[in-house]
């Protein structure tokens, strides 16, 4: 095998997308899959890989450097992309601590067996962190987040990724190891867990349910289809200039409401429902605490430099999306039980 690369949070929403194209486009990569598998982590989003000769899974908390420790020995791990955190912005707001654990510890757990591992030959091996443009904070006046816009983090989550982004640069500053960061915009597509915007308004317009819209739904995200984020992924990774970061997005900016008349709009074509049924749904509900008001990316570097650029217009890859889920009741079924009513009724209904 030419490389051993591990891949964490590989059973994630956008992991599981990254794990799938590297398995399949590299056979001659051995690609380890590590997840401790929290209510966000599904092997169901693997199926297509898993019995391929190429994918190992490691059922692995990167709270555990010494768990961490065994599988760069086992695997001979030669490169890292980084992708496991707890990743949802209202989760960050009620239980912050769980966010620092795996976001900040778990990534300086993971560069210190890394550095490790890779001492002889530091500069031989590659550590990729991907992050969000939530970093930059929150655009209020216009303009785009670019490479050089300063960090800002608002809410538990965005600061949790900032510090660990400013760790891995730390890292490969103090130490000599080889980094590149990604700070990406929102991504949407098959495998989101329904308690993200996108996935979330689709699962209640098909069961008839509230759409809880934050605030006056005047809050702006500029959303990327999540294989292309995969892509862009492939992309720093191989063509990536080490020391580099890169801003990934899609220059596509929608308001909240809009995005969800949109959905209404395109749900009740698809279920053959009468015009306008749908956004009866919508619900103004209270607002975010801190809630951000315009994430917008500048992905010129990336596109100039190393030639990524979105494939899909939004208007297909909401198709595609929206399809996905139509399809897919029995993984919606499973990722919705359990757990996820609980947090439902907590964050929407009491
Ligand atoms: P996700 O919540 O869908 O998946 C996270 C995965 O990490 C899950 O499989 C979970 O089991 C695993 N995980 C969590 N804690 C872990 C731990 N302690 N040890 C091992 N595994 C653990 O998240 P996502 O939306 O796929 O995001 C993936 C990465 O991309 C995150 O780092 C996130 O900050 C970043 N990102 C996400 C977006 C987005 O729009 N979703 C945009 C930009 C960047
Ligand atoms: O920008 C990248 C980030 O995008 C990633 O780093 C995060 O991991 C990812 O979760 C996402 O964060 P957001 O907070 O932007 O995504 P979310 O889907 O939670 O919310 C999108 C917008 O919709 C936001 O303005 C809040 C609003 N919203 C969200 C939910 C869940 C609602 O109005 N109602 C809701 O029920």
């Amino acid at each position: 095998m030419k490389k051993s690369i591990l891949i964490t949070g590989g059973a994630g929403f956008i992991g599981s997308h990254v794990v799938k194209l590297f398995v399949l486009k590299y056979p001659d990569y051995k690609i380890v899959n590590l997840d401790t598998l929290t209510y966000a982590g599904n092997l169901e989003n693997l199926k297509e890989v898993e019995s391929s000769s190429n994918y190992f899974f490691e059922k692995v908390n990167i709270q555990d450097a010494q768990a961490l420790n065994s599988i760069f020995q086992k695997h001979g791990i030669t490169d890292v992309i980084h992708l496991a955190a707890e990743s949802h912005v209202d989760r960050s707001i009620t239980d912050p601590l769980a966010f620092v654990m795996t976001n900040v510890i778990g990534t300086v757990n993971l560069l210190n067996v890394a550095k490790e591992f890779w001492k002889a030959k530091l500069d031989k091996h590659l550590f990729y962190h991907v992050s969000t443009d939530e970093v930059y904070g929150s655009l209020h006046d216009g303009g785009f987040f670019l490479e050089t816009t300063p960090y800002d983090p608002q809410s538990p989550y965005s600061a949790s990724k900032a510090s660990s982004d400013h760790f891995v640069r730390a890292y490969a500053n103090t130490y000599g190891m080889k980094t590149v960061v990604s700070n990406c915009s929102n991504n949407y597509g098959p495998n989101h867990f329904p308690e993200k915007l996108i996935p979330l308004c689709i699962n209640n317009i098909k069961n008839n349910k509230p759409l809880p819209v934050y605030g006056k739904g005047e809050n702006v995200r500029d959303w990327l289809f999540v294989k292309d984020h995969a892509r862009a992924i492939d992309t720093v990774f191989h063509q990536g200039i080490v020391g580099e970061t890169y801003n990934i997005g899609g220059f596509n900016e929608w308001k909240n409401i809009d995005i969800v008349r949109l959905l209404c709009q395109k749900m009740d074509e698809k279920l053959g429902r009468e015009p306008g049924t749908s956004e009866k749904l919508i619900t103004f509900v209270k607002d975010r605490a801190g809630h951000d008001l315009r994430y917008a990316i500048d992905a010129t570097k990336i596109k100039e430099e190393l030639g990524w650029e979105p494939s899909l217009q939004f208007e297909e890859g909401i198709e595609i999306t929206i399809d996905w889920y139509l399809n897919n009741q029995e993984w919606l079924d499973h990722v919705t039980s359990g757990t996820y009513q609980d947090y439902y009724k907590e964050h929407y209904e009491s």
